[in-house]
């Protein structure tokens, strides 16, 4: 046919192109698609419930895919995006149109639930650093939900979730292995390696490259600095660690992502400076505390017997003292939630909240603090008077 000046004859040719499963642009997902070939898609359950193969979808990358897609992999969820790579496709057989079938690569919607607030420009950050594989450094105060973001994360990537608290390490093989000693069946003392948790991750994931992992490492600025060198290769692109078990090194495969917390500041005794070419193996993410309305939406649905009004008051006073330049604390989301538990406690629901609220703030809050909330010369006794400043007591 020819092409006439309008382009008529084109836009037809388009228009058949995407009857036949092509998109607006005359693309059409057919032709790309073969085995290894890696796209998103959302996966519903399969009709055919007798099927092997539980999880059906429709579209590759958008567009409508030449035949279905099947999974068995129960990762990929239902109704939730994903990448996968095409492992066959079967040609149609006499009752069978054909299908491709895929495995399961990763979860792609980054999506955190509700149920923790994270500021929405640092959740793109987030997302964006996780898709490229890079480690991540989450830096924040003390109960501003770095431990719960990384738990989160393992889940919303459809990762096996590795907490390991670093302040434990003493010496750089004890991320992987520490030694210990143990009695033998004739009572004699025998020193043994035992693999930590980390290690138990490493080998899996190497055994199985579709295993995926996420290793927390909480508190790293709580272990020795010399022994946190011993993990820097794991977290560049060395991507080794010296295995004592083995005396040999054990790579760090792509499929075992890291995510780090510390708590920064001079308040922090017991921490150790994370050094700059530590600190550059990371790509740091800096945390606070919710703004208030989150903090306040967070904990009455945690919390639905205690009254909002409380819950905003305790929130208030936290936020009070928090935003205090003379003091200069943090006070932890752990402490309003304390408040917060208590008060739908029987001991204390039945007591007026104009009573209960500030007796609950002087010892969920002030006690976190040196001194006694009555004694004005001490830290908690300054806290209590930001306290009576703000909710006007
Ligand atoms: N942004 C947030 N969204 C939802 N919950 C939060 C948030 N921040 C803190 N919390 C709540 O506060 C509590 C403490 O959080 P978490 O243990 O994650 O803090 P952290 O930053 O790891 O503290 P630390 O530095 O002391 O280890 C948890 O119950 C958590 O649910
Ligand atoms: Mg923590």
């Amino acid at each position: 046919m020819a092409k006439t000046k309008d382009g008529t004859a084109g836009k037809k040719k388009r228009k058949k192109k995407a009857a036949k499963g092509g998109d607006k642009n005359g693309k059409s997902g057919d032709a790309k698609l073969k085995v290894g070939s890696e796209f998103e898609t959302v996966f519903f359950a399969n009709p055919k419930v007798d099927s092997p193969l539980p999880f059906r979808a429709t579209h590759a990358d958008e567009r409508r895919a030449p035949k279905v897609i099947l999974c068995a992999d129960s990762r990929v969820g239902i109704g939730q995006r994903c990448k996968v790579r095409v492992s066959s496709i079967k040609k149609p057989a006499s009752r069978d149109r054909g299908h491709i079938e895929v495995e399961f690569l990763s979860r792609v919607t980054f999506r955190l639930d509700d149920s923790i607030w994270v500021e929405p420009t640092l959740g793109k950050k987030l997302h964006a650093l996780l898709e490229s594989g890079m480690n991540i450094l989450l830096d924040g105060p003390q109960g501003s939900g770095k431990t719960v973001l990384s738990r989160k994360i393992a889940e919303a990537l459809g990762f096996e979730y590795v907490f390991f608290n670093c302040s434990s390490i003493f010496e750089a093989t004890d991320f992987l292995a520490t030694l210990q000693i143990r009695a033998t069946d004739s009572g004699q003392a025998e020193t043994v390696w035992i693999p930590t948790d980390i290690l138990r991750a490493l080998e899996g994931a190497l055994r199985d490259p579709e295993r995926r992992v996420l290793i927390f490492l909480d508190e790293f600025n709580r272990c020795r600095e010399m022994a946190r060198n011993g993990i820097m290769p794991a977290l560049d692109s060395t991507r080794k660690l010296y295995n004592p078990l083995t005396g040999s090194t054990v790579d760090i495969p792509d499929n075992v992502l890291w995510i780090a917390a510390i708590n920064n500041g001079a308040q922090f005794t017991g921490t150790t400076s994370v050094d700059p070419a530590q600190l550059d193996r990371f790509a740091p993410i800096k945390m606070d505390y919710p703004p208030r309305d989150e903090e306040i939406r967070i904990l009455a649905e945690r919390n639905p017997s205690v009254a909002r009004s409380s819950i905003e008051r305790i929130v208030d006073a936290a936020n009070g003292v928090r935003k205090d330049e003379g003091l200069g604390v943090d006070l932890s989301m752990r402490a309003t939630e304390e408040v917060c538990i208590l008060l739908g406690h029987p001991n204390f629901s039945e007591l007026d909240a104009a009573v209960a609220v500030p007796e609950l703030l002087q010892t969920s809050f002030c006690a976190r603090f040196p001194g006694r909330w009555d004694d004005a010369s001490t830290d908690a006794g300054l806290v209590w008077q930001v306290i009576v400043r703000t909710l006007a007591l």
